[in-house]
C-alpha cells in the first residue's frame, strides 16, 4: 500500500469514526500490513479563499519552512492555519479557522485569527476624549465598543503582498472618521514564519491626526489541534504579577491588583481549568477567564508573556511581546455552532486567545500606559509565537 493511499484511508477512517482530533487520530486498521496512525493536518484549498464579489479580491497566502506551515488571508489579515509538529512529529493545526472565505464573510463574528483594531479590546460606552475633543464610537458589546466597533480591522479587506515563501505583508488604510476614530491611519502587518518554528508578527502604523491605537492578533489556540476538545487541561504560565480587574461589562476598574492568592495567578504553570469554577467575582464577570494581565517588566525588548502546553500533543507555545499586557480569553463565548476546519465545531472553551496589547479602555484611564499615536510618530510592535515540544 502506498503512502498516499494510507493517508486517504486515514482521512476516511477519521470521518467514519468521528474521532476527536483530526490531527491526532489513533485509528488503526487490520488491513494487510499497516497501522494507520495519523491524519495529518493540511492547509485549506487556496481556491476556496478567492472571492471577487467584494470591493477587493480576497486570497490565501501560504508560508512554509520545511517543518511548519501557515496560511493567512487578507480578509481581516487573519491567520487561518498554523501547522506545527507535535511530540511524535505529527503535523497539528493549532489555530481555529474556517476552510473557506465565505464562512469568514458570513458567519457571526468570532474574530478567528484576525488582526483587531483600531482599538482592540474595549472602550467604555463608546466614548473617549483626546486633546480635549470628545469622540463617539459605535457600540457592539453591550454598552461598550469592542475590537474597533461594528466594522473593525477584522472585517476589512487588506492589500496582501507575499514577500517570500516565509513572509506576507498586509496593508490597511483606516480612514479619518472610520468607526468614529480620528486620523487616516496607515497600518502594515507582516507575518513571518522563521526556520525555528516561530510565527513573528510585526505591526507598524502612522497617522495624520492624533488618534488612539491598540492592535493585536486574535488567534484562538488549541495546542492539541483545533477542534480537539477542551483547553482546560492545557498548562499555562503567564508572566504577570498583576491584572486589571473589570466591572460586569468587562471594563477595567482602573486598578491593578496582584494575582497572588487568586485564580489569576499563572506565574507557575497551572492547568487552565484548575480554578475556573472557584467562587470568584472576576471569573463570574468574565464567564471564565477574559482578563488583561499586566506583564512583568523585562530587560528583553521581546519579553516572555506566556507559555502554554497541550496536554495531549506536548506542543509548547511561547509568546513574546513588547506590549505591556496580554488578554487571556478562555473561549467562554464559543458555542459549538460554527463549522471550523476538518469538519469540527467551535465548541465551548475549545480554544484560548493570548492577545498581546495595551490595557483595555486605556483612552479613558490616564494611569494606564498611553495608546495615543501622533502625526510624525511611527507605531512599531512585535509579538512572536514560538513552537516546540516537550
Ligand atoms: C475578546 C474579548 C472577549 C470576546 C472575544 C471574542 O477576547 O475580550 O470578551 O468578545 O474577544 O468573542
Amino acid at each position: 500500500m502506498n503512502r498516499i493511499f494510507l493517508a486517504s484511508l486515514g482521512v476516511a477512517m477519521a470521518v467514519l469514526t468521528g474521532c476527536d482530533n483530526a490531527n491526532q487520530s489513533t485509528t488503526t486498521t487490520n488491513t494487510d500490513t499497516v497501522l494507520v496512525k495519523v491524519v495529518p493536518a493540511t492547509l485549506p484549498d487556496t481556491a476556496a479563499f478567492r472571492d471577487t464579489t467584494s470591493a477587493q479580491p480576497t486570497a490565501l497566502y501560504i508560508l512554509k519552512n520545511g517543518h511548519a506551515q501557515a496560511a493567512v488571508t487578507n480578509y481581516g489579515a487573519r491567520l487561518v492555519s498554523l501547522i506545527v509538529p507535535d511530540k511524535t512529529g505529527n503535523p497539528t493545526d493549532v489555530v481555529v479557522g474556517y476552510d473557506n472565505i465565505n464562512s469568514y464573510l458570513h458567519r457571526p463574528d468570532t474574530y478567528f485569527g484576525a488582526i483587531v483594531g483600531r482599538y482592540g479590546n474595549r472602550i467604555a460606552k463608546g466614548h473617549f476624549k483626546l486633546d480635549g475633543k470628545e469622540y463617539t464610537l459605535p457600540t457592539n458589546d453591550g454598552p461598550n465598543t469592542l475590537h474597533g466597533g461594528t466594522k473593525g480591522f477584522d472585517a476589512g479587506i487588506w492589500t496582501g503582498k507575499q514577500l517570500s515563501d516565509r513572509s506576507v505583508q498586509l496593508y490597511y488604510l483606516s480612514t479619518d472618521g472610520e468607526m468614529g476614530f480620528p486620523g487616516n491611519l496607515q497600518v502594515k502587518v507582516t507575518y513571518t514564519l522563521t526556520d525555528s518554528n516561530t510565527l513573528r508578527i510585526d505591526y507598524e502604523a502612522t497617522t495624520d491626526k492624533a488618534t488612539v491605537l491598540n492592535i493585536t492578533n486574535h488567534s484562538y489556540f488549541n495546542l492539541n489541534g483545533q477542534g480537539s476538545g477542551t483547553i482546560n487541561n492545557h498548562l499555562l504560565m503567564i508572566n504577570a504579577d498583576g491584572f486589571t480587574p473589570v466591572d460586569s461589562t468587562l471594563i477595567p476598574t482602573g486598578k491593578i491588583e496582584p494575582v497572588a492568592g487568586t485564580p489569576f495567578d499563572f506565574r507557575t504553570q497551572t492547568a487552565i481549568g484548575a480554578r475556573i469554577n472557584d467562587n470568584n467575582q472576576q471569573l463570574k464577570y468574565g464567564h471564565g477567564y477574559d482578563h488583561n494581565f499586566v506583564l512583568n517588566k523585562s530587560k528583553d525588548s521581546l519579553a516572555i508573556a506566556a507559555v502554554a502546553q497541550g496536554d495531549k500533543s506536548g506542543i509548547v507555545l511561547m509568546v513574546r511581546t513588547d506590549q505591556p499586557g496580554v488578554q487571556f480569553y478562555g473561549g467562554n463565548f464559543m458555542k459549538g455552532t460554527n463549522p471550523i476546519k476538518f469538519g469540527k465545531k467551535d465548541d465551548y472553551r475549545s480554544a484560548f486567545c493570548l492577545e498581546t496589547q495595551h490595557y483595555p479602555d486605556s483612552p479613558n484611564e490616564p494611569s494606564f500606559p498611553s495608546t495615543e499615536l501622533k502625526p510624525g510618530q511611527t507605531f512599531r510592535s512585535t509579538t512572536t509565537f514560538s513552537f516546540s515540544t516537550k
